[in-house]
């Protein structure tokens, strides 16, 4: 039924379509439904609290027995240079002003933790099938224990170097994530807003360096996506901004109405809102800061300088909307008719071009 079926058989899914895991927008609803038409569900864990990941798997494993994918960051905790929080509190005055916000804050909260400890003994007593990971590689021993528990494990790359890293330290699967995927562009190091290499580029550069399979992610809307995804030599994909208006989605109703006006040029890069590149909403909060670089708080630190921004301005001018460059392609279908769909769609695709 596919031309490749390495990433089905590593994941024990029937077919290679994975929802990305998107923080604070996939629910368990989304990865459960996703799960039970075949497919790979995710649930972005991020920074969530333990008892919320724990609440959320077993909601998961309510509605289905099949494989589900729980996402994880991996972050040093580093402190924010003061006299960068003092130049970035300076920079945002005028939109505190404006607003009638008072003083940018002067203390930041702790750094982001990361995968620690405690995570790993979450992970290792809910062992969920597959296990992935953004912004890096985990340490050794992580990779060791949970691969020693027998979950599958794979993480993003943005260019051919961190895929050949993820490889080296042991990932089962490497996301290829293309600058015209939504969200955070998983990067190993932070990079500038303007740095990054095309899915379409990414794809089989990554594949000829690595042996084990590819997912590619990032600006995939349809079949004719997942068909051109496996050309490439990936053999799945990771689809994030196409499960945004699934009902089982938790995106806002303002949100869900600015998806069905969504065109080519709606987003850009931007690390104003977080302190990491990531692909979002255009604003006129993110054009202003990019006009003006400078060095700003680490992730995610920066979201305690551009939060009381966001819930006060209107979305055109501050709202931190995560989503790709084909959001003009989704499609408002509860995710297991959504994943249906880009079945049939993909297959036609692959016999269309099989007999010309
Ligand atoms: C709203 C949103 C939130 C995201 N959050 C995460 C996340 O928590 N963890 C992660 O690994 N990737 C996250 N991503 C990135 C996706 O994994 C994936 O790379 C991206 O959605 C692919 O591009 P597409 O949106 O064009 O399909 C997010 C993407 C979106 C759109």
């Amino acid at each position: 039924m596919w031309p490749d079926t390495r990433l089905c058989d590593l994941f024990g899914i029937e077919h290679p379509i994975v929802q990305a895991p998107m923080m604070g927008s996939c629910t368990p609803a989304l990865a459960s439904a996703v799960a039970n038409a075949g497919g790979m569900g995710s649930l972005g864990c991020g920074e969530k609290s333990a008892s919320t990941i724990e609440a959320e798997a077993q909601a998961i494993r309510a509605r289905t027995n099949r494989p589900f994918n729980l996402n994880f960051f991996v972050i040093q905790p580093e402190e924010t240079d003061p006299r960068v929080l003092e130049k970035t509190r300076e920079k945002l005055q005028p939109w505190y002003e404006d607003l009638g916000l008072g003083e940018p804050p002067s203390e930041l909260p702790a750094p982001g933790r990361g995968f620690d400890d405690e995570r790993l003994d979450l992970v290792l007593a809910l062992k969920p099938k597959v296990v992935s990971f953004h912004f890096g590689v985990p340490e050794a021993r992580i990779i060791e224990a949970l691969k020693t528990a027998g979950i599958v494990l794979v993480s993003s790359a943005t260019n051919v170097a961190e895929a050949r890293a993820l490889e080296d330290a042991g990932m089962d699967a490497i996301i290829a994530q293309g600058w015209e995927a939504g969200g955070h562009r998983g990067s190993h190091v932070p990079t500038a807003p303007f740095d990054g290499v095309g899915t379409m580029a990414l794809v089989p550069q990554i594949v000829d360096r690595v042996s084990v399979p590819v997912i590619a992610a990032g600006g995939i809307g349809d079949g004719r996506g997942i068909a051109a995804a496996f050309a490439l030599g990936a053999c799945g994909v990771q689809m994030g901004t196409a499960f945004l208006n699934c009902p089982e989605a938790a995106t806002e109703p303002a949100r869900r109405e600015r998806l069905r006006r969504a065109t080519d040029r709606d987003t850009m890069v931007t690390d104003a809102f977080s302190g990491r590149s990531a692909r979002a909403m255009r604003s006129r909060y993110a054009q202003e800061m990019e006009s003006s670089r400078t060095e700003l708080p680490r992730f995610p630190q920066m979201y305690a300088l551009s939060g009381p921004i966001r819930e006060v301005a209107d979305d055109d001018d501050a709202s931190f909307f995560l989503y790709g460059q084909a959001a003009a392609l989704t499609r408002e279908l509860p995710a297991g008719d959504l994943i249906d769909q880009l079945v049939h769609e993909a297959q036609a695709a692959m016999r269309t071009l099989a007999t010309r």
